[in-house]
């Protein structure tokens, strides 16, 4: 071959390497000691002196020419190794450090603004006796008010007299709380409840709920409307209107519900009322002395509006593509 087409071609494969392992192959296959140039470098001795000469120059040239090329490239493929481990203007690896689940970042959302309106937060059992669930909430054996909440109930034990069950919601804290503190207080209890209901979009056989109690001389309705409209503009940051519509539960008198109307839409969030008599009769507290407001809410619920969650079943299937959006 001519020493010029040897050149061009070597020129032609180093530019085509894809790495510095290819390109020492390259090297050997060239420079080395039994490398093209050394087999034409064997013909040296049969050529005539003026031959040589020339022959001598451009041998040369050229082993200078591949060796230039070797050493770009080398240096192209060193620099771009340096690049590539420390590039100063690439965005930051981004570190997986967990996160948190959207019901309990709602619920941290929910304790803190309580906190600022004075509420302290407790926490009640999630299995219950059949009395603070019920019976001291004046719900009482064959009444048919229990039918508001089905019941996972836990099978008797003949050496404990008290009925176990799943509590249905965290109202059951409302008289355990009472019978150990005193008027004036402000709590809520935040917790898990149970239902045993059919499961689809909007009902779980397990939720979350936040109850509310305040209690003390002279606690009124327009009290808990303050407290309570104070609680969703700030949970929710956005223009909301309220209604109040009467109701039943057997622990208040007068009961009622709360909407809230967001995003155009009126939406059912929240039993409350007055803490009914019979209940204080539980706790041995004066109706006469003192007076509170309670109230319930769906956390899962307040999740869903406020995250424009359409299932609640996500909330419980721990899919990380669902859970990752929070
Ligand atoms: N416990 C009720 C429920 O689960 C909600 C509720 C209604 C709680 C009225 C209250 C209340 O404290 O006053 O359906």
């Amino acid at each position: 071959m001519h020493l010029k087409e040897i050149e061009n071609q070597a020129i032609l494969e180093i530019q085509s390497s894809k790495n510095k392992e290819e390109l020492k192959l390259i090297r050997v296959k060239y420079l080395g000691r039994s490398g093209i140039l050394a087999e034409e470098a064997k013909k040296i001795p049969q050529m005539l002196p003026e031959e040589r000469k020339n022959f001598g120059i451009i041998f040369n040239q050229v082993k200078e020419t591949i060796e230039k090329f070797l050493k770009e490239k080398e240096a192209a493929f060193q620099e771009q190794k340096v690049k590539d481990v420390l590039d100063l203007t690439k965005p930051g690896v981004k570190i997986f450090a967990g996160f948190e689940h959207p019901l309990a970042q709602a619920e941290e959302e929910i304790i803190k603004i309580f906190s600022t309106l004075n509420f302290s937060v407790v926490e009640g059992p999630e299995l219950e006796e059949e009395y603070y669930n019920f019976d001291a909430l004046n719900i009482p054996k064959n009444h048919p008010a229990r039918e508001m909440w089905d019941t996972f109930w836990i099978k008797k034990d003949k050496n404990r007299k008290e009925n176990l069950l799943l509590r249905t919601h965290t109202s059951a804290m409302q008289v355990r709380y009472m019978l150990s503190n005193f008027p004036p207080f402000r709590i809520i209890v935040p917790g898990r409840v149970f239902r045993y209901e059919a499961i689809d979009q909007s009902h779980s056989i397990n939720f979350y709920q936040v109850e509310g109690l305040m209690v003390g001389e002279n606690v009124n309705l327009a009290n808990f409307k303050f407290i309570i409209e104070s609680f969703f503009k700030k949970f929710f940051g956005k223009k909301i209107e309220f209604r109040y519509r009467p109701s039943y539960f057997p622990f208040t008198e007068p009961s009622i519900e709360v909407d809230i109307k967001i995003e155009n839409k009126w939406l059912e969030v929240m039993g409350a009322g007055m803490v009914s008599r019979h209940v204080f009769d539980a706790v041995h507290y004066n109706p006469d002395k003192v007076q509170g407001f309670a109230f319930g809410m769906g956390l899962d619920r307040l999740a869903m509006i406020k995250y424009h969650v359409p299932d609640i079943r996500l909330f419980y299937e721990n899919d990380l593509r669902f859970l990752k959006q929070f």
